[in-house]
């Protein structure tokens, strides 16, 4: 909680029904001493009273950028300087699209391009509205821009729909605002190295073609996200996938398993945690065709000769200097019996068992729910995490990754 006191939190509102949950989120910050100015547009006004605001935080909130009045007391510019940081929830499509292309036509544009502190902006509108490929688009665009956003929440929405789009519970948010203001010292993985493997590997058959599987590339990025927001020195090591490198995060870009190898070890005496989530091809054809391999007329079968793979974390796991070694397994079926015999097999310290079988979840997924087994005192212990973003999930995920690691650095 003292992490807050006398942190100034300028919180914006944008209109969508959401906003009434932000009340709540102004409450936990106050509560928590932190000094809270409220800035509404005139959409937010349309469902929710800016005087809730004022009462909950003691100050007036600024709704109008052109007000004499309002630029008499604490004007847009001051306002824009004042604050540590920038926090809008929800952000309706409308308003992130204004952001998206830099336009300052009411105070919370203004306000987001004068100020120097960070902008990070809390989605939530109807799950249509949040994957059109104009909000999509915006999203990149606001990334590169510099804005942070938080993934929505799925599930029911106000409108009766279901999917993404919802913002998430205004405890999530705070803990969230909580951690944007956690010294250095404070995180979990401060001084922690840790590589993490992801993406999928290809096992070129011919110039054109290749063995390969469906991994997006989403869990690995978002565990490197996390760890390196927890204070981690971290190193992605990455199959290829479509996705940006997270901020604060080293990115090696690799292609076949081989390959994969090559760069695990090559960073492994500096590794204090290696999370192998790469979904890895585990066999390629033993000579790669020169040319495109060409059919021959009325030629019905194709035979491919396929040589095993090296097995990339069980080298790692069994070799000095040995990092602490966390894999995860993809299984369809029997997921818990198969995790088990990998961790003992590979020789890990945990395993994160993954249920492929279930496409909500999984390879490609927004989503994941997984069960982290671990070793402790010569017995595996179980751990459920239930579904959530893999965001969400990588959080708490690394949180406990970081607890096994420091009880097993303690042991030592
Ligand atoms: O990328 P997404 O679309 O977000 O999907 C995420 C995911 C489903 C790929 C991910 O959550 C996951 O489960 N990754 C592990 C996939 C996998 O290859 O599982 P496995 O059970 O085949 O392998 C077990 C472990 O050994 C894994 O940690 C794997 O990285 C590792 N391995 C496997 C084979 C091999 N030759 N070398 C390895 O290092």
């Amino acid at each position: 909680m003292t992490g807050l006191i006398n942190k100034k939190v300028l919180l914006g509102i944008s209109g969508g029904i959401a906003a009434y949950k932000t009340a709540y989120l102004a409450r936990l910050l106050v509560k928590a001493g932190a000094e809270v100015r409220v800035v509404m547009t005139e959409g937010a006004k349309a469902f929710i009273q800016p005087l809730t605001f004022q009462a909950l935080t003691g100050h007036p909130v600024h709704d109008a950028l052109l007000d004499e009045e309002a630029e008499a007391g604490m004007g847009h510019i001051e306002l824009a300087r004042w604050a540590d940081l920038v926090f809008i929830a929800p952000a309706s499509a409308d308003l992130m699209a204004r952001l998206a292309v830099g336009m300052a036509n009411d105070l919370m544009t203004t306000l987001c391009l004068a100020t120097s502190a960070p902008v990070h902006l809390a989605p939530a509108m109807n799950q249509g509205m949040w994957q059109h490929p104009a909000t999509q688009r915006n999203c990149v665009l606001l990334q590169e821009l510099g804005y942070h956003l938080l993934p929505p929440a799925e599930g029911e929405q106000a409108c009766g729909d279901l999917g993404p789009g919802r913002m998430p519970e205004p405890e999530e948010l705070f803990s969230r605002i909580e951690g944007l203001f956690q010294t250095k010292q404070d995180l979990p993985a401060q001084g922690l190295k840790i590589t993490i493997t992801a993406g999928p590997t290809q096992e070129p058959l011919d110039p054109v073609r290749y063995l390969s599987n469906h991994s997006s590339g989403k869990m690995g990025y978002a565990l490197a996200a996390a760890a390196a927001e927890l204070g981690a020195q971290v190193t992605l090591i990455s199959g290829p996938v479509d996705l940006p490198t997270p901020p604060g995060v080293q990115r090696q870009k690799i292609t076949t398993t081989q390959e994969l190898l090559t760069a695990c070890q090559n960073v492994q005496a500096d590794t204090d945690i290696f999370i192998a989530c790469a979904a890895v091809v585990d066999y390629r054809v033993e000579e790669v065709a020169g040319h495109k391999i060409k059919k021959q007329q009325d030629q019905k079968e194709l035979v491919l000769k396929l040589v095993e793979n090296p097995d990339v974390l069980a080298t790692i796991a069994n070799s000095q200097p040995r990092p602490f070694c966390v894999g995860f397994a993809a299984e369809t079926q029997k997921v818990e019996d198969y995790a088990r015999q990998k961790l003992e097999r590979k020789n890990l310290d945990a395993i994160v068992a993954n249920d492929v079988s279930d496409t909500n979840i999984g390879f490609g997924s927004d989503d994941n729910r997984v069960t982290l087994l671990y070793r402790q005192a010569r017995t595996i212990h179980r751990l459920e995490l239930p579904q959530a973003s893999k965001q969400q999930l990588s959080q708490q995920l690394l949180l406990e990754i970081c607890k096994l690691y420091q009880a097993n650095q303690d042991k030592q």
